[in-house]
């Protein structure tokens, strides 16, 4: 990141929160950076990743450095992966799509949210590259199923079961700011949209004069209804009575590898692996949904001492820096994935912010690396990192 060109101007993810914060119209910037109630998660998120300090070794020649990993047998040139965020279409136009170019470009696997402004099809034949999906069990789980068979025939490699919002939340500023989905003009709204053109011009208007408001593609018709507009991060289309069993009952439907997405406890860790996935995401949402969790960082090692290697695991919630990553790394993560940074590099400047979000994590991961006296990903060990 030198002549300062490649770079766009963004030299971290900070950089690219705070472009997406000044293009983004108040209400959707909020809904895309916030967290839940006291946001005590995020700021915890944040915090225990920055009281893990670094070992470093010396005197290692790492002149040749790699931070590839094998993923379910796949070989990825970084350890991260982009996390579903739900309304990426929001933050450029089809940004799904240029998310997930980037993603490939990068050689990382592009999960794609249910709840996507951009149908899921049209992502896998645009984007390519490893394509995994997320989903929310619905009220109606054969509806549910329909949606499943459809990312299975488009392609789609892994399926991602987010079981940590069996209800939704009712994020005070989400209701406060009024922005709906679909987009409903309210004069707050319309107040909000007009002072940031660039997205009213860029986004906004382009899907109306193509494919009209932006709505979630992929939900059964009459969750897409205006009626229905309900405040960002509102869902009518969660269920509250998912168990293992749908685990247990998505492993006989999914032929490809299957993700469970929230896991906290080391107890829930043992029964995924016990219902038949291959991987778990340790995961408190990024501080979205239930406020005063534990940043999964922490209950990280727990988790990993329970499973015994039986599953992939995999970590989110707060890694901003490659310094983040290389600390799960260490302690034994198989990857990390990350939500926000791709996302405000979207909204930022759409395929090119991605690939620079991207970017940003690999150059950090590599020097980091370096400094930590390490060639490789597997050089990493816990004894390297020092626990609060
Ligand atoms: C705007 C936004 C939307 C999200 N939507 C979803 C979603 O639809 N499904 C899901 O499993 N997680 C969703 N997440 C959570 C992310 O997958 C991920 O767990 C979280 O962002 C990781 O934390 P980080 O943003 O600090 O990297 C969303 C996150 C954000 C910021």
């Amino acid at each position: 990141m030198s002549d300062g060109k490649g770079t766009l101007g963004f030299y971290n993810t900070s950089d690219l929160r705070e472009a997406a914060r000044r293009r983004l119209p108040h209400g959707l910037f909020e809904f895309m950076d916030r967290g839940n109630d006291d946001e005590i998660a995020v700021r915890e998120n944040r915090a225990a990743l920055e009281r893990i300090r670094l070992k470093p070794r010396v005197l290692v020649d790492v002149s040749k450095r790699s931070q590839e990993i094998s993923l379910f047998g796949k070989r990825q040139p970084m350890p991260i992966i982009v996390a579903p965020t739900g309304s990426t279409g929001l933050a450029w136009y089809e940004g799904e799509i240029a998310l997930a170019r980037a993603a490939a470009a990068h050689g990382i696997p592009f999960t794609l949210a249910a709840g996507s402004m951009t149908k899921l099809e049209r992502v896998a034949a645009e984007a390519g590259g490893t394509l995994w999906f997320q989903f929310y069990m619905w009220p109606d789980r054969s509806l549910s199923h329909q949606l499943i068979a459809r990312a299975r025939d488009a392609g789609f490699e892994a399926l991602v079961f987010t079981v940590d919002a069996p209800v939704s939340t009712e994020r005070e500023y989400n209701l406060r700011n009024g922005f709906t989905i679909p987009f409903r003009m309210t004069r707050r709204n319309v107040t909000d949209v007009l002072t940031h053109p660039r997205w009213l011009f860029g986004v906004l208007l382009r899907y109306l004069l193509t494919t009209g408001m932006p709505r979630y593609e992929n939900f059964p018709a009459h969750t897409q209804t205006r009626i229905t507009a309900l405040p960002m991060g509102r869902s009518t289309a969660l269920n509250a009575t998912t168990t293992w069993d749908d685990v247990r009952e998505l492993r006989k439907l999914w032929p490809g590898k299957l993700i469970v997405k929230g896991i906290q406890h080391p107890r829930d860790a043992v029964l995924a692996a016990d219902s038949g996935a291959d991987a778990i995401v340790v995961s408190n949402h990024g501080g979205r949904v239930l406020d005063s969790t534990t940043a999964p960082i922490l209950v990280l090692p727990q988790v990993l001492a329970a499973v015994k290697k039986r599953i992939t695991v995999i970590v989110d919630s707060g890694f901003r820096r490659g310094s983040d990553v290389v600390k799960a790394l260490a302690l034994g993560a198989d990857a990390v994935m990350v939500g926000r940074a791709p996302l405000h590099g979207t909204a930022s400047a759409g395929e090119a912010g991605a690939l620079r979000a991207l970017e940003i994590y690999r150059e950090e991961i590599d020097r980091v690396l370096a400094l930590m006296g390490c060639t490789c990903i597997a050089d990493l060990t816990p004894d390297h990192v020092v626990m609060p």
